[in-house]
């Protein structure tokens, strides 16, 4: 590859992977604009980047989400997954619980709820946005359970997340974009710090209230440490689970034969779940710095190296995935690789996964059919997240 690659070149957030395909294909690693970190897209060396954190470091998030425009600290930059051991260990051991299997059960037949209300209301026979008509509604509902937030307020968590995690992609010349994610920031703070102090007065059954209480050793969470904790929640529990919707509409939409068997057999579901999530990868890159020197595919790379894992290139890898462009119902799973691995793997698959099983089921209990409408697909301008923010999508009824 002579020209390097650009992740926010328009045909690339089209269809990064052909891009990736052609990374796969050079011998050695190679740089990637916009911020010049040496690009990982075999699937090998991700995993082995995953699985070494005390050479590869995650503190590798944070200097993208700090850029000199914003101008003050951005407190995702405290949360545990821009952290290492020991103060990762202690963070997660600390929140471990809220998302183990009793607090699950305890929300699933809310989750069911939601799930069925979306449903139910999601208009029929004519072109919408799916976006915002389905796939935004239960991990929003979901979140603001979690949170103990005010659910009504979802466009706003949307603004949020969406202008969070584009913090590292917005140019430094963007000012009128700048001033906008300032804003954002001051608001979420505000907002956040606002439900800490109530919490605090008037403890409830909720995420907020457990964590203020939550000790390990003795010791509880620090505010700083809290206000992570609920932006990392909102940035990595939202955006996510609302693009894992979308492209689980797309792919029903593009293959009426899956959709179709699926529709007939909802034991497929689980299966059908895992595809999407290795098909389309929605946390396309990771971020990490080298602690040391080390060797990385075929490069040399000295300490305080910047490096991107490509999760979007290693979940297509033919050397892991035989035939990975193809999207197959009967590939053997579950592909945990779009969760990630090792210590950070995501505290919130299991919930992922559920909702998307409980959202997904109401929707083919509800429809006959998707078609794609003729006007284009939006796609999120992130370099760390893949997903359309505008979907139109017609919904045909049974
Ligand atoms: C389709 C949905 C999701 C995907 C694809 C996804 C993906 C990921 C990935 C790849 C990581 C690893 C980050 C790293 O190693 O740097 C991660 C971490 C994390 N995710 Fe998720 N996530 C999803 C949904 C959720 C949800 C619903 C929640 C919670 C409500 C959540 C909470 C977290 C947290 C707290 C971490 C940090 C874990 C740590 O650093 O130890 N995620 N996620």
């Amino acid at each position: 590859m002579t020209v390097r690659l650009n992740l926010l070149a328009p045909e690339f957030r089209a269809n990064p992977y052909p891009f990736f395909a052609e990374l796969r294909r050079q011998p050695t690693l190679s740089q990637v604009d916009p911020l010049g970190f040496w690009a990982v897209s075999r699937y090998a060396d991700v995993l082995h980047v995953l699985k070494n954190p005390q050479l590869f470091s995650s503190t590798g998030h944070r200097a993208p989400s700090e850029p000199e425009w914003l101008g003050r600290h951005n407190p995702f930059a405290d949360s545990m997954v821009m952290v290492d051991p020991p103060q990762h260990t202690r963070l997660r051991a600390l929140v471990n619980r809220a998302f183990g299997p009793s607090a699950l059960s305890r929300l699933e037949p809310r989750i069911h709820a939601y799930a069925q209300q979306a449903a139910a209301e999601l208009p029929l026979g004519r072109p919408v946005d799916f976006v915002e008509s389905f796939s935004l509604r239960v991990p929003a509902a979901v979140i603001g359970e979690l949170l103990g937030l005010d659910a009504s307020l979802r466009s706003r968590f949307m603004r949020w997340a969406e202008h969070v995690n584009n913090t590292s992609a917005t140019p430094p010349d963007a000012h009128e974009r700048h001033a906008q994610i300032r804003a954002t920031y001051a608001e979420m703070e505000q907002y956040l710090k606002e439900v800490i102090a109530e919490r605090r007065r008037s403890p409830r059954e909720d995420m907020v209230s457990e964590l203020l209480a939550a000790r390990l050793e003795g010791e509880a969470l620090t505010d700083a440490e809290l206000m992570g904790f609920l932006f990392l929640l909102l940035i990595a529990g939202l955006e996510t689970t609302i693009y894992l919707l979308s492209h689980a509409a797309m792919v029903l939409a593009d293959h009426p034969e899956v959709f179709a068997r699926v529709r007939a057999d909802r034991s497929l579901l689980p299966r059908f779940i895992e595809e999407v999530l290795r098909y389309e990868p929605v946390a396309q890159t990771l971020l990490r710095l080298t602690t040391a020197e080390t060797e990385l595919g075929g490069v040399r790379l000295p300490a305080g190296s910047h490096i991107m894992l490509l999760l979007g290139s290693a979940c297509r890898d033919e050397a892991q995935f035989p035939n990975g462009d193809r999207f197959d119902l009967d590939r053997e799973g579950p592909q945990n690789m779009p969760f990630g691995h090792g210590i950070h793997f995501c505290l919130g698959a299991p919930l992922a996964r559920m909702e998307a099983r409980l959202a997904l089921n109401a929707l083919l209990d509800r429809c006959g059919g998707l078609v794609r409408d003729a006007a284009p697909v939006k796609w999120h301008e992130s370099i760390i997240a893949r997903g359309p923010t505008v979907l139109p999508l017609i919904v045909l009824p049974r």
